[in-house]
């Protein structure tokens, strides 16, 4: 059985349709919310709580045989600067809660975890192209989060005396842009909450400055990484842990963009400094041999097809279904 954590965000909801896409069957979501409506038929079983919860952890690995499991729960970057013990907890606590209940598993459970570059920290060259294993010293709760998370995972599933049966893949996503649903928290929500805002004909104030830049992806390709990190072989991960980007836009290149399709468009700009501080310490450009060479990492979308071809096209969609 799959198991889903943080089934009802925006990465959740859509793996769970391409998992169900793909075929697959019994899954299982958790969420500290009711499941969305729109997931519900998609699902054999859904568990409402919260991740933190030691005795729901352990029903749901005892009332089930999981032998893969997506871990997505978690408080993203800007949220956890403002409630630093209770991101520890979630980000922290909740995934070492799943750890215990898969060791006392015999077979083997593949894990599949989203970090995040957040994990990053460059002081002032923010233009060197940095792989996976550089500048890995986070100044920022959520990145402190997921890199000793990252840690924990490669340290279990390389120690067979502890743990023999953890298979752990993860990703470092940055900003992801879907054309359904807005991020919550994050600290890269400007791009979708601008584009988002564009498409809607309603003006945007930008709490980064337009030089801000960091990688992003739409939601097709990071969904896809995850099934094709997960489908590849053991064999050739010579990695527990991967960086991956589409394209790596200023604001300002996203507001031109978005200036071609909506030329009423307006951004101003309403600095904050936390936010930004962040921004500016994340990496703009990732290498990616490892990711390419070990496991064949292709986005579909650069900038211009992100645009044209897939976000403008189905935000205008979504928004006219709406109404
Ligand atoms: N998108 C995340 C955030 O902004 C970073 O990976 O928190």
């Amino acid at each position: 059985m799959i198991l889903i954590t943080g089934l009802n965000g925006e990465m959740g909801s859509a793996l769970v349709q391409r998992l169900h896409d793909l075929g697959k069957q019994n899954i299982i979501g958790l969420d500290i919310k009711p499941v969305k409506e729109s997931i519900k038929p998609l699902l054999s079983k859904n568990y409402i709580g919260d991740i933190k919860d030691k005795s729901l952890i352990n029903k749901i690995f005892t009332e089930n045989r999981i032998n893969e499991v997506y871990h997505l729960a978690a408080i993203l970057s800007t949220k956890a600067e403002s409630i630093p013990f209770l991101s520890h907890q979630i980000n922290v606590d909740g995934f070492l809660n799943l750890l215990e209940e898969i060791q006392n598993y015999k077979s083997e459970v593949k894990f599949f975890f989203a970090s995040s570059i957040a994990v990053y920290h460059l002081d002032n060259d923010k233009n060197i192209k940095i792989s996976e294993d550089d500048f890995c010293n986070p100044s920022n709760m959520y990145g402190c989060n997921k890199l000793y998370c990252e840690k924990i995972g490669s340290y279990f599933s390389k120690h067979s005396n502890l743990m023999n049966n953890l298979d752990f893949r993860s990703l470092r996503f940055s900003g992801i842009i879907s054309a359904n649903t807005l991020p919550v928290g994050g600290t890269s929500d400007y791009a979708p909450e601008m584009i988002h805002n564009a498409v809607q004909n309603k003006d945007y104030t930008c709490y980064v400055n337009p030089q801000s830049c960091i990688p992003f992806m739409v939601m097709p390709d990071a969904i896809e990484a995850i099934i094709n990190l997960m489908h590849s072989s053991k064999k050739k991960l010579k990695r527990n842990v991967y960086h991956i980007q589409a394209f790596n836009p200023t604001v300002e290149k996203i507001y031109n963009k978005l200036k071609e399709h909506f030329p009423n468009f307006q951004l101003s700009y309403d600095v904050n400094q936390r936010r930004q501080s962040l921004i500016d310490c994340w990496p703009c450009e990732l290498n990616q041999t490892a990711a390419i060479n070990d496991w064949g990492w292709k986005p579909k979308f650069d900038f211009d097809k992100a645009f044209d071809e897939y976000l403008i096209p189905s935000i205008l969609d979504f928004y006219s279904n709406k109404d």
